[in-house]
């Protein structure tokens, strides 16, 4: 693989106080507290480097790509495409010509929903999903098996929030057209064992799409080892921009799939008797994009490589190890995903005290935690829970927050007492 000079791993451990000086939100407070933000599981926060690459492109560069000659265009044009050769890199793709870009996960996933699964399936199909997925990996399938007459089928999950891989595996009957999983759960943080469950659905010719919003942040991805047919990716929790992500898929795939929007951009050319499409991956892509978002979120992806991913992962594994001990001391809280194999990010719930008014209280602390179902309300019928609290961690997290928002929930539990 080419290594950018620009992104060479940096050498020695991870220097958490530099790294958190790269991040100027994390040193605001909020109600007159040093902010504790532990919600990078629905966004996360912004570096330097991707603020000053939004804000240079609109000052020095902002032209329309694809479309003029003019120096600025031309200039537009190639910071946009170079985030997809990041992208590429990013995740070990063979070609960058398979990275479709697009608004973030939800819009790759009904993509495939739309543009793979809709045209090919018929009564009596199945889709396979997960219990653990988000709302994105299960409403573009209802709606397309809506339509086809096709049906959804649920792979189970045991207690810790694992998925039941042999369950998973009887499933995979010669009606499943297409098998949908998280590599990372958002509630439970589960890393599910993806390049298993590929073998298993190649081996019976099932496609299978992997939602990696939760991944990107927090594990080095290979596609090729992974082995799966379409990966999804969202920019905002990769410390990107939001409304920006992508969708690969492998070039057959994309070769077969008609375009899913129409407009400028994607098409070769256009007659009233009828439009020929441009190649993959423009085909998919109509209409002006978020030019400055995608050079954001190249920014974003050559600032955790020039860190280097193992080190942000070892850094992340010991605060999911001090935050699960500390919390489980905790008397009366509840962690909901206990699972092996697991990013930080910790759901759970104290006995006595509701989600929202817990988060609430905890706010006026300056710590920032998610109350909720998360998007993923049968996750939540799983448990019989309506909602729980979750602390998800990112590479600029410390021990000493973790500590501190463990002595601000005793504080403001009191309060509910
Ligand atoms: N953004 C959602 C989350 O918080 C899905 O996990």
């Amino acid at each position: 693989m080419n290594v950018n000079p620009s992104t060479r791993v940096e050498e020695g451990p991870l220097d958490v106080p530099r790294i958190r000086a790269d991040f100027p939100l994390l040193a605001r407070t909020v109600h007159g507290k040093p902010l504790i933000y532990l919600d990078s599981a629905n966004t996360s926060q912004k570096p330097s480097a991707v603020i000053d690459a939004v804000d240079n492109f609109f000052r020095h560069t902002n032209a329309n790509v694809a479309r003029a000659v003019h120096a600025l265009g031309e200039e537009a044009t190639s910071a946009y495409e170079s985030t997809r050769d990041k992208l590429a890199r990013f995740i070990n793709a063979p070609s960058r010509n398979e990275i479709v870009f697009t608004s973030g996960t939800t819009q790759a996933i009904n993509l495939v929903a739309y543009s793979y699964a809709l045209p090919r399936l018929k009564p009596g199909d199945t889709i396979l999903v997960t219990q653990m997925e988000h709302h994105a990996n299960i409403v573009p399938w209802q709606l397309v098996c809506e339509r086809s007459g096709a049906k959804l089928k649920v792979a189970p999950i045991n207690e810790a929030g694992e998925l039941i891989v042999e369950r998973f595996v009887e499933l995979l009957t010669p009606e499943v057209k297409l098998a949908a999983v998280a590599h990372v759960s958002n509630v439970l943080g589960t890393i599910n064992p993806v390049a298993s469950l590929s073998r298993e659905c190649r081996k019976r010719g099932i496609p299978l799409l992997v939602d990696g919003s939760q991944a990107g942040p927090h594990l080095r991805i290979d596609i090729r080892a992974l082995g799966c047919d379409f990966y999804a990716l969202t920019g905002h929790k990769l410390f990107g921009p939001t409304g920006t992500g992508m969708l690969w898929a492998r070039r057959e795939h994309l070769d077969a799939m008609p375009p899913f929007f129409g407009g400028g951009e994607m098409i070769r050319e256009v007659r009233f008797e009828g439009t020929t499409f441009a190649d993959p991956p423009h085909k998919f892509e109509a209409g002006t994009p978020n030019i400055a978002g995608f050079v954001g979120l190249g920014a974003a992806l050559d600032y955790v490589e020039r860190i280097g991913f193992e080190k942000l992962a070892a850094h992340e594994g010991d605060l999911l190890a001090h935050a699960t001990e500390a919390m489980r001391r905790v008397p009366g809280l509840r962690i909901i995903g206990e699972a092996a194999e697991k990013v930080p990010v910790i759901s759970f719930l104290i006995e006595g005290a509701h989600a929202h008014d817990l988060a609430t209280l905890l706010d006026h602390e300056g710590v920032a935690v998610r109350s909720g179902h998360h998007c993923a309300h049968p996750l939540m019928q799983f448990y019989g829970v309506a909602a729980t609290l979750r602390a998800s961690m990112a590479f600029y997290n410390t021990f000493d927050e973790i500590d501190a928002f463990i002595a601000a929930m005793a504080r403001v539990r009191k309060l509910l007492a």
